[in-house]
């Protein structure tokens, strides 16, 4: 992995939990590599032989420049969360959209196909779940952001289901997904929204898993709406990567409770 911060990614204690329950001889490192240093970074993986990389702020657009191809996916949105070795170079992938599509329908059971949804956001987070929303059937996808211009082209991403709305959207929603850093430790406390719309039958997701709930998730939760933290997407878009890399279904339980062990390690910790 390489980004900056990495020092506390679950993402080694996600992968080597599955390599470890496949007794497969692989090893996940996180590598601090300042801005700037990206394209240098994966030539040195190319040279080293790498099965593959995975990459976080602030690198995801910065890798492209280095790569072979990209999945349409990464080519749309111009970030690339997961690099591949194969036998055509190295190929850029995004798994954050896929990964929450299937944390809903895994995890909660929830397909957003035909369903309205809200997008609170648009930075890179919020446009691939835009896109991924309207690629998995979403019957409207409206796009809430403080910049309007943003908002516009995460709304497009989602293609023609896609919007730019306002609050007013987040009362005839059944899912809303929260992906601006609001509510995120560190982040400006309260809710991205008013919550005094939100009701029961309504899926409330939140990006942010650290802390495992937000002042979203609990507000939702009160108002009978089912809360869902960022924990299932972060999971779900590590085996689509580990599948990339491996050939191999990832064993998804192994890793939610390699991340859950080092999510308790830390509490402890602090
Ligand atoms: P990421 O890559 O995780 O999506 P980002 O690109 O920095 O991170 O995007 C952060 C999102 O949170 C953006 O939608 C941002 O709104 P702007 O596009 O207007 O910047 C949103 N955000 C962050 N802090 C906010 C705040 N205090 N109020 C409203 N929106 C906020």
């Amino acid at each position: 992995m390489i980004g900056t911060p990495v020092r506390h990614s679950l993402s080694p204690a996600i992968f080597n939990a599955a390599f470890r329950a496949l007794d497969l001889d692989w090893v996940y490192l996180a590598f601090e590599v300042p801005e700037g240093q990206a394209p240098t970074a994966v030539h040195g993986a190319r040279a080293l032989g790498l099965a593959g990389l995975s990459v976080t702020m602030p690198h995801k657009g910065a890798v492209i420049a280095a790569l072979d191809s990209l999945s349409a996916d990464a080519s749309a949105l111009g970030a690339v969360n997961c690099i591949a070795a194969g036998a055509n170079g190295l190929r850029g992938l995004n798994t954050d959209g896929p990964g929450l599509i299937d944390a809903l329908r895994v995890e909660n059971d929830v397909d957003p196909s035909g369903r309205r949804c809200v997008v609170l956001g648009a930075g890179g987070a919020g446009r691939s779940v835009a896109r991924a929303l309207g690629r998995a059937g979403a019957a409207e996808v409206v796009v809430i952001n403080r910049t309007a211009a943003k908002a516009e082209v995460a709304a497009a991403l989602a293609g023609p289901v896609g919007r730019v709305g306002d609050a007013a959207a987040v009362a005839t929603a059944d899912v809303i997904v929260n992906a601006t850093s609001i509510g995120m430790v560190g982040a400006t406390g309260g809710t991205p929204i008013d919550a005094a719309g939100l009701r029961a039958g309504q899926v409330v997701v939140d990006l942010v898993y650290h802390p495992a709930t937000t002042p979203l998730l609990i507000e939702a939760a009160n108002r009978g709406a089912t809360p869902v933290n960022g924990l299932g997407m972060l999971i779900h878009q590590a085996g689509h990567a580990f599948a990339a890399w491996t050939g191999l279904d990832a064993p998804i339980a192994a890793m939610r409770t390699g991340a859950l062990d080092a999510l308790a390690e830390r509490a402890l910790g602090s």
